[in-house]
């Protein structure tokens, strides 16, 4: 099979791929994303955070506000906490970088505070999301950066579990707040991890219109994709991803804690209006 179409066979599993898709180094790389929470015990190269946030400040950003901020954690004891804070994922404690990526309007109050002006503006739930976007689009291009390099990465939304202790733990001023976290590591061989299927493109692409028509079938095959992927890859998954998303959506005793994000959210300096 030729790259392009072993890319895509993993992407969507044995089912429907989508035709017409144009290839190139780049494409290859996008669609070979796989989480990495096994790391070698192996130091990352000389420039690899540098090159990381190079990439990172390279996509586009609202008005260019660069409403965001990362702060980088090498050392031990901080990640162990940390890693405590976010459900006690043991890859926390293992990878030689953990990112902390912040949407930061704090930065906008201060520049505006300088020159004496209003920065009212930033009480609106809009600059929140300008921010959690910058922020967003900012780690997405520093993962691809660090898969370039041939590194492995794993996100971590599980640090807003606890958002005011990892605030707290991260002296982050008023206004700012840890979004995700993004570890970072070289993949340990010897735990590969496999490019995990998406929905078929029937679920997710609509033409002029959203139409939810093709849905229900899209979602069946995309469930048979899953169960045929845990298989494969001998994981022990009870049920199959309409399964996991409902329970994750059932209630608020679903989802760890961040049922208060909004109460934190307003803690930390965000009006919310
Ligand atoms: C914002 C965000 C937060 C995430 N948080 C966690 C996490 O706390 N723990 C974890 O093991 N994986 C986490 N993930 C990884 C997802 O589980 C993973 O991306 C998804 O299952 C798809 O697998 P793939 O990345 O290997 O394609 C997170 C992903 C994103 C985008």
């Amino acid at each position: 099979m030729s790259s392009i179409e072993t890319a895509l066979r993993q992407r969507y599993g044995a089912a429907d791929q989508p035709g017409a898709i144009i290839w190139n180094g780049t494409l290859e790389l996008l669609l070979s994303h796989r989480s990495v929470r096994a790391y070698r015990d192996e130091p990352l190269p000389t420039g690899t955070l540098e090159t990381m946030i190079a990439a990172a400040q390279s996509p586009a950003s609202s008005s260019n506000l660069q409403a965001w901020s990362v702060v980088a954690v090498e050392e031990q004891a901080r990640k162990e906490r940390l890693a405590e804070l976010a459900g006690g994922q043991g890859f926390i404690r293992r990878a030689p970088l953990f990112l902390l990526w912040i949407a930061d309007l704090s930065r906008l109050a201060r520049i505006a505070a300088q020159r004496g002006l209003d920065h009212e503006g930033l009480d609106y739930t809009e600059l929140l999301v300008v921010g959690i976007i910058d922020a967003t689009l900012a780690a997405q291009n520093a993962v691809i950066a660090a898969e370039s390099l041939g590194l492995g990465t794993v996100y971590v939304g599980a640090i807003r579990n606890h958002p005011l202790e990892v605030a707290a733990e991260l002296h982050l001023p008023t206004r700012a707040v840890a979004v995700f976290g993004l570890c970072v590591g070289w993949p340990d061989p010897d735990k590969p991890t496999a490019v995990k299927p998406r929905l078929p493109q029937a679920a997710v692409l609509h033409r002029e219109t959203y139409s939810s028509a093709n849905e229900a079938a899209a979602v069946a095959q995309y469930n048979t994709a899953m169960r045929n992927f845990y298989a494969e890859q001998q994981m022990r998954v009870e049920g199959d991803w309409t399964d996991h998303s409902t329970k994750r959506v059932a209630g608020p005793q679903n989802l760890s804690g961040r049922d208060k994000l909004r109460d934190a959210l307003q803690q930390l300096g965000f009006g919310m209006r």
